[in-house]
């Protein structure tokens, strides 16, 4: 059976989506998880677009072990040498170079002839190769390319040195048939096409980016390029864990396999999600909500007789336990341990002990802490930057005929400050007092809350984004009082931000 290689794209065209910005620590945090679910080349960036995204790849190319790790460049020698220089110790490095080579884009945004676009890609996948083994080149917009000028520049590029050869529907204007004839043609009429990866890349302008993707593979591609939870350009990129699930659920259909190690499907969704605070929509393929959720009397009646009546694969197939009750504040260390191990996580030993206090914490005020609380936990409630401001209390006074009061209490090393303001509700006065304890002020651009499991006692996430003059910073919270919870992401981000100044220095 013919394995086929998965490339990820979620910290570089999913990252350039709005919404889905990460920062230093975030994305080593997605790539470790990447490198879990054993995807086979992680596209840690764009180097040369700004000094950060320089600095993660750089980062994520000397930590990660058992993928390839790729950068992005445009065919220009100063791109490959800042990819080169990002990725050159990594225990796999790529250069990925792409330009433009449909009429549109070589008219009106590169503004060149296509033999001047040819004599580029090939002398640009010459210096890339004189510095790097592994070359993948994109011919960006490659479904609206002319299919004979095409040939032409891979067969050439191929010659130069490429070793996989990506040629993408960047606007995702494809349909599957058209898409699998197109691959068919480059099969045929590509000089040296045996000798690389083929590859391809979707994007769901018209919701077909995983069905294009699966009918290349049909049609003999051996890379697919995909993010995690489908983030991406516009209506994004073809979903990982769509295509994957559907190549392992359809073995009778698609005669090959992937080294994805579907177990982490899952954790790696709800780590992007809570990372970036985009959440999946509920009725999404494969790690929606509901996706395995079965609400009809007549589906449920079904699948108690025999689960595969209305399932075509399982919940534990991607890592999503069906246990809901599992601990409460009786249960002790192993027990905590071994469920965070059955949810795939495995912790240090200091994070561990932060994340046992806080499940502490929380039997105290909820009777079940069920798996969904436990992931929340561990995702949300992190120690990883210094907390420079620490809410020590806070006090809401707030109804329906009256004008809500907040009054909050900050430590700040040996300082405690304390303020108090109105607001236009209880979270808006908090974050106004909040506010007022640090000494600055931000734009709120984004609040998004979300309860982890249902009932009464069910914890609030709270994702806050904040602005200040250009500057980004985005926090978490979580509570079983969303207030809280409120106030806990707020000052999350406003120690982000300060982290980040200082880092800066
Ligand atoms: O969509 C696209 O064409 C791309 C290339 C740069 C690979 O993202
Ligand atoms: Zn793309």
């Amino acid at each position: 059976m013919k394995t086929i290689k998965i490339f990820d794209t979620t910290l570089r065209d999913g990252e350039q989506s709005p919404g889905c910005s990460m920062n230093l620590q975030e994305k080593i945090e997605v790539a470790m998880q990447l490198e879990k679910l054993k995807v086979d080349i992680i596209e840690a960036g764009f180097a040369i677009a700004s000094p950060g995204d320089f600095v993660s790849v750089k980062a994520i190319a000397e930590t990660i072990k058992d993928s390839c790790v790729a950068s992005l460049s445009r065919a220009l020698k100063a791109d490959i040498d800042r990819s080169y220089e990002a990725i050159k110790n990594a225990a796999a490095p790529r250069i990925h170079t792409f330009i433009a080579t449909s009429p549109i884009h070589m008219q009106y945004k590169l503004q060149m002839k296509p033999e001047d676009v040819l004599e580029q890609s090939v002398a640009m996948v010459k210096y890339a190769k004189s510095l790097c083994a592994d070359i993948e080149f994109s011919a960006e917009d490659a479904s609206r390319s002319d299919p004979e000028f095409l040939y032409k520049i891979l067969g050439a590029v191929i010659k130069a040195g490429a070793t996989c050869i990506n040629v993408p529907d960047t606007v995702g204007y494809s349909t599957p048939e058209e898409y699998y004839e197109f691959i068919l043609g480059i099969k045929n009429n590509t000089p040296g096409i045996e000798k690389v990866d083929l590859s391809v890349h979707c994007h769901n302008d018209l919701g077909l980016a995983v069905a294009n993707s699966l009918a290349a593979l049909r049609a003999g591609a051996t890379q697919v390029e995909c993010t995690i939870n489908g983030i991406g350009e516009r209506a994004g990129n073809a979903a990982l864990e769509e295509i994957v699930m559907a190549i392992n659920t359809r073995r009778d259909l698609y005669q090959y396999k992937t080294n994805i190690d579907t177990k982490q499907i899952y954790n790696a969704s709800r780590l992007l999600s809570s990372i970036t605070g985009v959440s999946v929509q509920p009725n999404k393929a494969v790690v929606g909500g509901n996706a395995f959720a079965h609400e009809a009397g007549i589906h449920q009646h079904g699948v108690l007789a025999n689960k595969e009546t209305y399932e075509i694969m399982t919940p534990e197939s991607i890592g999503l336990s069906q246990n809901t009750l599992v601990l409460g504040k009786h249960s002790g260390k192993h027990a905590f341990v071994d469920r965070l191990k059955a949810l795939g996580y495995t912790l240090d030993e200091s994070r561990l002990q932060y994340c046992f206090e806080k499940f502490k914490e929380l039997a105290d005020r909820k009777k079940d802490v069920s798996d969904l609380d436990l992931r929340a936990l561990v995702e949300f409630d992190k120690l990883d930057i210094p907390a420079e401001y620490v809410c020590d209390t806070f006090v809401i006074n707030s109804g329906n005929k009256m004008t809500a009061t907040a009054v909050v209490k900050i430590i700040r090393g040996d300082e405690i400050r304390e303020e108090a303001s109105t607001g236009d509700g209880p979270v808006d006065a908090a974050f106004n007092a909040i506010e007022k304890c640090v000494g600055i002020s931000f734009t709120l651009e984004d609040y998004i809350v979300r309860s982890v499991t249902a009932g009464k006692d069910a914890q609030g996430e709270v994702v806050v984004k904040l602005d200040k003059d250009g500057r980004k910073a985005r926090g978490h919270g979580l509570s079983t009082d969303i207030v809280e919870a409120s106030v806990k992401a707020y000052i999350d981000a406003i120690n982000r931000y300060c982290y980040e100044i200082e880092l800066e220095g």
